[in-house]
């Protein structure tokens, strides 16, 4: 199966090279609507480097096989590179045992088995989940499930005017009755890159496990689930260049290993029988019937890339593209950004008068330019703001500052159609 990229330099004293990154991004030398397209919707999905769409295709052409259930060659083959993919994204998250690592469907999978797995036996109606007002949907509804069958409180901490948690009020909003904390490493509406480990020591301090929603986190920076300290990690592959349909949930082993099972069914079990059925070790417990094999394979050759350039230098090179758009778009009359943190991962979510959001997006789609519009999956926090949506242009490691002016001059554009003063 594929290695790790050969295009990429992993160097910290050779220049962040983002021409050669794009060269390796089939997609990106396309046309939409006869533009040369401009692709800032990472935070919905990412484009995918060769090495990993070739990782696809060889997989079927070379290896496709049921995992962990067969003697014959290429099943052999087929677990070897599952299990060696695992090892890959143990790697890149830093943790100490790769059977911490669940495949799942993505983050919003390894949240819902957390709430299940390990909430529904866990909390009662005493018991409270602490989560921020910037979670997406997705850390916001699998606990407001488990509070439902559990009878337990879903409390809420808020942030102030620039899209930050507050951490005092956090503080307040932690009680004995908090049984577990859940929110996001980063926001994907606001862009906003939570203080997550001093949070997560103040929530065991007062005695919760802590879940991280690391969707908008895991392509943008250097993650290491030892040092944050956290309990469970989640996080979707196909933000961070790998494939759709595949995910990793990270727990502690100690957790993982006294939670019931998620799912039943093949993979999952030691033993069946009418009596009873006895379960597997971790991570297969988890990983009932055939998983998403070369999803996995993939997501490992994108895990792979990602290191090879450098987690730290891509959050670098993100952090100049950041501060760059974020002039540039200030100086459009009546543009306001949405999330204006100290602590800013690469997304530029906002609103222009005059002008709504859901047009101006398809504006830019008509000039070539993929943006996202709307409230992102993230309701509460544009309620939070008074909004009911924005523009999102949400930034890449493939993205350049020529990409940033088009968007600004396609807003200009934007202004005039809709006859705004300039
Ligand atoms: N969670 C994805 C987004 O923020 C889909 O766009």
């Amino acid at each position: 199966m594929s290695a790790a990229p050969t295009k990429v330099d992993a160097s910290s004293t050779t220049p962040f090279d983002v021409e050669r990154i794009r060269s390796d991004f089939p997609i990106l030398s396309s046309t939409v609507n006869g533009s040369p397209l401009v692709y800032l919707d990472n935070a919905a999905t990412s484009q995918k480097p060769q090495v990993v769409i070739d990782s696809i295709r060889e997989y079927y052409e070379t290896t496709n096989a049921n995992i962990h259930r067969g003697v014959h060659r290429l099943s052999v083959q087929a677990t070897d590179a599952y299990e060696k993919a695992r090892r890959t994204l143990q790697r890149f998250i830093g943790a100490e045992r790769a059977e911490e690592l669940i495949f799942v469907r993505g983050a919003t999978e390894g949240i819902n088995l957390v709430a299940q797995a390990w909430g529904r036996s866990t909390l009662t109606e005493d018991d409270e989940v602490l989560i921020t007002c910037l979670e997406h949907h997705s850390n916001i509804v699998p606990w407001q499930l488990l509070c439902e069958q559990t009878g337990a409180t879903l409390v809420v901490a808020p942030i102030n005017d620039d899209g930050e948690i507050l951490v005092d009020e956090f503080q307040t909003h932690l009680s004995e009755n908090t049984k577990i904390v859940a929110l996001a490493h980063v926001s994907n509406a606001l862009g906003t890159i939570n203080p997550v480990k001093e949070l997560i020591a103040l929530a065991h301090k007062a005695g919760a496990k802590v879940l991280i929603d690391g969707a908008q986190a895991a392509p943008h920076m250097t993650i290491d689930v030892q040092d944050l300290g956290c309990d469970f990690y989640a996080f979707t592959g196909h933000k961070m260049l790998g494939p759709t349909g595949i995910g990793i949930l990270w727990g502690r082993h100690e957790l993982l290993e006294a939670m019931s099972p998620y799912q039943g069914g093949g993979e999952m079990i030691r033993s069946v029988s009418f009596e009873k059925t006895t379960y597997n070790d971790i991570p297969h417990k988890f990983e009932a019937g055939t998983p998403n094999i070369v999803g996995a394979i993939g997501l490992g050759v994108a895990a792979d890339y990602l290191l090879a350039i450098g987690l730290d230098r891509i959050a670098t090179y993100e952090h100049e593209l950041l501060t760059y758009g974020t002039e540039r778009l200030l100086s459009i009359p009546g543009l306001s950004l949405i999330g204006t943190a100290q602590s800013k991962a690469s997304i530029l979510s906002f609103v222009m008068e005059g002008a709504d959001a859901y047009s101006i997006g398809t504006m830019l789609d008509e000039m070539g330019m993929a943006v996202r519009t709307g409230h992102h999956c993230a309701e509460p926090v544009m309620a939070r703001f008074g909004v009911d949506g924005t523009v999102r242009a949400s930034l890449a490691l493939y993205n350049t500052r020529e990409e940033i002016d088009a968007l600004v001059e396609g807003l200009i554009k934007v202004r005039r159609i809709f006859d705004l003063s300039e």
